[in-house]
């Protein structure tokens, strides 16, 4: 290809292929690229059986009668997901109970969910049904259920022993997250415990994309089963010289893609969030309809955790002839999810990760750069079909600086939301046998957040309060239940029930691009000076008011989807609320004591104002602005802020922020004992 910002690298994947076919030999390529369309058309149970999984069905329904727990590996997208749990379905053992299948992802259980039934011709809901936060699709006819990692892990705050289920698959489990980690320790105690108790067995098989996960067997004590792949060979080019604008160099790269390739290779590309994507997304859908390539067209699909849930599955449809499907997505993309057809991916390199810095002790997000398994495990998004193309936007000296696996988030996670679910199961996280052993540093600032918002006794000796066990019982960060739990005291429960939920959903604005003087004049009605947050509860006040809801969203540029979502989530803290015995009232006008209740739980987001205009956390003692979507962006600038959420960009911004009066904080935190340390910078 040619092309001013690649070289092309000697790297050509080399997985197993059973049909090796040479990149140059068109006649082949066409003939291979017919067959990648017609997967599309024929039917799903055809397709089922081209999976590789499939010639291991037999071999797993063995293994799992004479082993309690399995390791499964295989390359992504040979049917581990979608497949294994149909096959368990007919197990003798499913009978003893429901089928869990867990993922990192709600957008995956979401999507695989319904990929699932629609294989066994049957609504989500019926035998197939899934549960994320807030949202359980499932009734007592489910027999395999797709679950986050987060809602097994609650589960079994209220079950240690996991009795409702007779079989639990981990799946992706090379991703490492902070629950599933956990899981797998709270699964083989169950397991153990249920064998012990002569109740019904547990069955346990975890599944991964083909990474170094030795670690697992290691830990498991038991040898993986490696699921032959059916990867092809992927050209693997790097540009040429460093591009300070990745988003340039893809956009770039996607019109030299379209111009030189086959119409039918469909790209997929790999950026790090929401707002890069929809950027990237609304510059191509522009460029080509400028510069279309005689009668040809392109589809763009974009791909996120926050994406509505109509719009997730629209990447899997087919598109019309002559077209060309461009998928933008993040690391979703990696391995939770194949998006059949792929020729060529766009590897931005960077990735979105939240993390925690245990010196600094706040949350963090931030973009990084991608470890070499993740590039590669990307670059392979090319070759499920047939022989494909991975350009990236970095250099193959770049490449060399690149961790060579990611960091299990164990290790660079805040730790205090798991440390208290532990702790309501009775276990010390320090005496807990996990994969990875959590920083000392991470555990002792949880146990010192949790002391703080009154979860434990003391740091020293943690032992879990009644408040603590309160606390445990919702399905939200600590700090968010403490807010709900000190709400009664300061006469605001109703006003805090609706602000978490708010808090809890996505975005709730929308700013057409086209119309955004008309979307800042609609949301400025709503606006408090106090900030984001009082803001959020006007709005959401003015819905539960209104009757005509659909129409009024629309005037209002908001997003009704969002905002029924957030009624559903206060309808369940309403719940889980009432079941606790909280007492609800009512603030009215006096919001006050809704900001000085936001200190209780988000003590350690305060931020002060400097002398040059930036705030500085007391916690880290980041600098930081705030984020320009905030109401409090401009020329107002309180002296002392509470924020939602810090993010590194280059610059640190502050997003979601509130006013607070400082003389409250010690009221409220006598803990933090004075702010006036740092009003003033030398
Ligand atoms: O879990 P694993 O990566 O091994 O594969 P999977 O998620 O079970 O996907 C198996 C196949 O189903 C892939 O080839 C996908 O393209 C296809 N699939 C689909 O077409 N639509 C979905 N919503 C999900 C999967
Ligand atoms: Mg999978």
């Amino acid at each position: 290809m040619d092309s001013k910002y690649f070289i092309s690298g000697k790297s050509t994947i080399t997985v197993p292929s059973k049909r090796k076919i040479k990149l140059n030999d068109l006649t082949d390529q066409k003939c291979l690229y017919l067959q990648t369309k017609q997967l599309s058309g024929c039917s799903i149970e055809e397709e089922r059986k081209k999976l590789p999984v499939f010639n291991c069905r037999d071999r797993i329904l063995k293994e799992l009668e004479t082993n309690d727990t399995l390791l499964i590996m295989g390359e992504t997208g040979s049917g581990k997901t979608t497949q294994i749990p149909q096959f368990l379905l007919y197990s003798a053992h499913a009978r003893n109970g429901v089928i869990a299948v867990t993922q990192p992802r709600r957008v995956a259980a979401i999507t695989i969910a319904k990929r699932v039934a629609q294989e066994l011709s049957t609504t989500v809901g019926d035998i197939v049904g899934y549960t994320v936060r807030f949202e359980d699709m499932t009734s007592h006819k489910t027999r395999i259920r797709f679950l986050t990692d987060g809602v097994l892990l609650r589960e079994a705050i209220c079950d240690r022993l996991l009795r409702k289920y007779s079989i639990i698959m981990l799946d992706e489990a090379h991703e490492r997250t902070v629950n599933t980690d956990v899981l797998l320790g709270i699964v083989k105690e169950a397991q153990h415990k249920r064998c012990i108790q002569k109740l019904p067995g547990l069955k346990l098989i975890i599944t991964s994309a083909t990474m170094d996960i030795d670690h697992f067997g290691k830990y498991l004590n038991v040898r993986g089963m490696y699921l032959e792949g059916r990867t092809h060979s992927v050209r693997v080019l790097n540009t040429k010289e460093h591009q300070a604008d990745y988003m340039h160099a893809v956009l770039v790269t996607v019109f030299e893609v379209h111009r030189t390739t086959p119409i039918n290779h469909d790209i997929l590309i790999f950026l790090t969030g929401k707002e890069e994507i929809e950027v990237l997304a609304q510059q191509i859908r522009q460029l080509a309809k400028i510069n279309s390539v005689g009668s040809s067209d392109v589809r763009v699909f974009t791909l996120y955790s926050q994406l509505a849930q109509g719009k997730q599955l629209e990447c899997f449809l087919p598109v019309p002839l002559n077209t060309r499907k461009i998928v933008i997505a993040t690391n979703i993309a990696e391995t939770s999810i194949t998006i059949p057809g792929i020729r060529c991916v766009i590897d931005c390199g960077f990735v979105k990760e939240k993390s925690y810095s245990p010196t600094s002790g706040l949350d963090i997000l931030q973009t990084v750069r991608i470890s070499k398994a993740q590039a590669w495990q990307r670059s392979g998004r090319a070759g499920r079909d047939a022989p494909g193309t991975c350009y990236r936007t970095y250099t193959k000296e770049e490449m060399l600086s690149f961790e060579n696996s990611a960091e299990p988030e164990i290790l660079r996670a805040n730790l205090t939301s798991t440390t208290l679910q532990l702790l309501a199961l009775g276990i010390n996280i320090q005496d807990f046998n996990l994969l990875d052993s959590p920083n000392v540093k991470c555990i002792s600032n949880a146990y010192t957040t949790l002391e703080n918002l009154g979860a434990i006794k003391s740091a020293k000796l943690p032992n879990i309060t009644s408040l603590g066990r309160l606390m445990s019982q919702f399905p939200l960060d600590p700090k968010y239940s403490k807010l709900l739990l000190s709400a009664p005291t300061f006469g605001c429960m109703e006003e805090m029930l609706s602000l978490v939920a708010v808090l809890s959903t996505e975005n709730i604005y929308v700013n057409p691009p086209d119309k955004m003087e008309l979307a800042t004049l609609a949301h400025a009605k709503f606006k408090s000076k106090y900030g984001d947050h009082l803001t959020l509860l006007n709005i959401y006040k003015c819905f539960e008011k209104t009757e005509k809801t659909k129409l009024w969203c629309h005037d209002n540029f908001l997003n009704i989807r969002n905002l029924i979502y957030a009624r559903n989530v206060r309808c369940q803290l309403l719940e889980i609320s009432t079941k606790l015995g909280l007492s609800f009232n009512s603030c009215g006008e006096n919001l006050d004591s809704v900001r000085k209740c936001l200190i209780t739980g988000l003590f350690g987001n305060i931020a002060v104002l400097q002398k040059d205009g930036e705030y500085l956390t007391i916690t880290g003692r980041h600098r930081a602005k705030i984020h320009p979507s905030s109401v409090l962006h401009g020329s107002y600038k309180p002296k002392c802020v509470i924020f939602a959420e810090m993010v590194l960009t280059g610059r640190n911004f502050l997003r979601q922020v509130v006013e607070i009066n400082s003389e409250w904080v010690e009221d409220v935190v006598p803990f933090i004992k004075d702010l006036s340390y740092i009003n003033i910078e030398k």
